[in-house]
């Protein structure tokens, strides 16, 4: 089966791409991005040369050519994460997110709906002609103290980046149900692991703790996140991918609740630890910024269903994840300084263009 995985050279799209063509010889994979500031191939370096992978550089909103290689690799599924992911950026500008997040999935829906037009798949045993959306946790809006997302939470996104994933929920939906485009959808609470983009808050507070640079905390830092370690997401997706029932969505979350406060004190003490600190020291660092603008409470994901029917549950606990990832980062010096200058960004040119 010929996959294309969008988005596959940022941080969960990566961690996909690595499982799919190391477990599935028999599939090849080819991976869509368009390498923005946050999609990175050194993410992939070791399985770049592997016989059933191949990289396109490309935009999800570029019809023509997403119409040339689902023709030309004869493409027979698709697993779609390329969007933008990062809340304060869609504060700064929301259109960006509207052109990726929804312009963008709605053209690789026309274009995989025409593809496949009149192409007899038998989708729910080979999983060809499958759409799988990946989305957020954050379309379901933000919880007060108590309560769990499940999958009939009615959807109500509450910053400019969960309002384009939400839209791009709906069409999604919309071509299942007008069209009869197969689909499964899926979404996931926050992740953490090797390979994110130092703006999220765990890898900048690693960053900024090593560097001895203070740690922003939005607001009184009483918000609270559902954080899942990204290889028991990239899991959660290939079994939803195999396993998913047509036209279903799942949601995906550890049960791990943090409040940000107390996962940054966590952070601080492991920190101290690695680095031969004094127990307290990073904590020092810890300053609180003006809030976020619309900042949510709280998510927290009722992963139920996917345990129950597909089998799936985390892997890790989430001291040892946070501790596996604290360690990837102090040991990748050179990816992190590499991502913050940009210098990763010349490595498609060297490296792939013209192959
Ligand atoms: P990321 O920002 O690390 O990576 C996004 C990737 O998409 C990058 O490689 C980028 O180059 C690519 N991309 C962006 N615009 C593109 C375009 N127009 N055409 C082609 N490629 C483009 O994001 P991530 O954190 O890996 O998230 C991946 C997906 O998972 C997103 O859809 C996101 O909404 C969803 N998600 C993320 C989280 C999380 O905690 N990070 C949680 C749940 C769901
Ligand atoms: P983030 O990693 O941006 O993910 P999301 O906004 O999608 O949940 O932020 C996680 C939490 O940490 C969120 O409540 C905002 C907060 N935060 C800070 O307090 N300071 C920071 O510098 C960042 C980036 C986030």
């Amino acid at each position: 089966m010929h996959i294309l995985i969008t988005g596959g050279a940022g941080f969960i799209g990566s961690h996909v791409v690595r499982l799919l063509v190391q477990k599935y010889p028999q599939y090849h994979i080819f991976n869509l991005d368009a390498l923005t500031y946050a999609g990175n191939l050194h993410n992939l370096s070791d399985i770049a040369d592997a016989p059933n992978y191949t990289f396109l550089k490309g935009d999800i909103t570029d019809e023509a050519f997403l119409a040339t290689i689902f023709e030309k690799h004869q493409l027979e599924a698709v697993i779609h994460l390329a969007a933008e992911s990062h809340v304060d950026r869609s504060i700064l500008n929301p259109l960006e997110f509207v052109k990726t997040n929804v312009l963008g999935t709605v053209t690789l829906l026309n274009v995989a709906k025409q593809a496949w037009k009149g192409k007899v798949f038998d989708t729910a045993q080979t999983r060809k002609g499958l759409f799988y959306h990946v989305s957020t946790d954050e379309v379901y809006g933000s919880l007060e103290h108590e309560g769990f997302f499940t999958e009939q939470t009615p959807y109500s996104p509450q910053s400019p980046y969960s309002a384009s994933k939400a839209a791009s929920d709906h069409f999604v939906r919309a071509y299942h149900n007008t069209y009869h485009l197969p689909i499964v959808l899926s979404n996931c609470s926050n992740n953490y692991g090797q390979n994110q983009f130092p703006e999220k808050l765990i890898p900048l507070f690693i960053q900024n703790i090593r560097q001895n640079k203070p740690l922003p905390v939005y607001g009184k830092g009483e918000n609270v996140r559902d954080w899942l370690y990204v290889i028991d997401h990239a899991r959660a997706i290939d079994t939803v991918f195999h396993e998913g029932v047509i036209g279903e969505t799942y949601n995906i979350g550890g049960f791990n609740e943090w409040k940000n406060l107390d996962l940054v004190r966590l952070l601080c003490q492991i920190m101290d630890k690695k680095l031969g600190r004094q127990a307290g020291e990073s904590e020092k660092l810890i300053t609180y910024v003006t809030d976020r603008a619309g900042h949510d409470l709280r998510y927290a994901i009722d992963s139920s269903k996917i345990k129950e029917k597909l089998g799936w549950e985390p892997s890790l606990q989430f001291e040892e994840g946070l501790e596996i990832t604290v360690e990837w980062y102090l040991q990748n010096q050179t990816w992190l300084d590499e991502v913050t200058s940009g210098d990763y960004q010349k490595f498609y040119e060297l490296q792939y263009a013209g192959r």
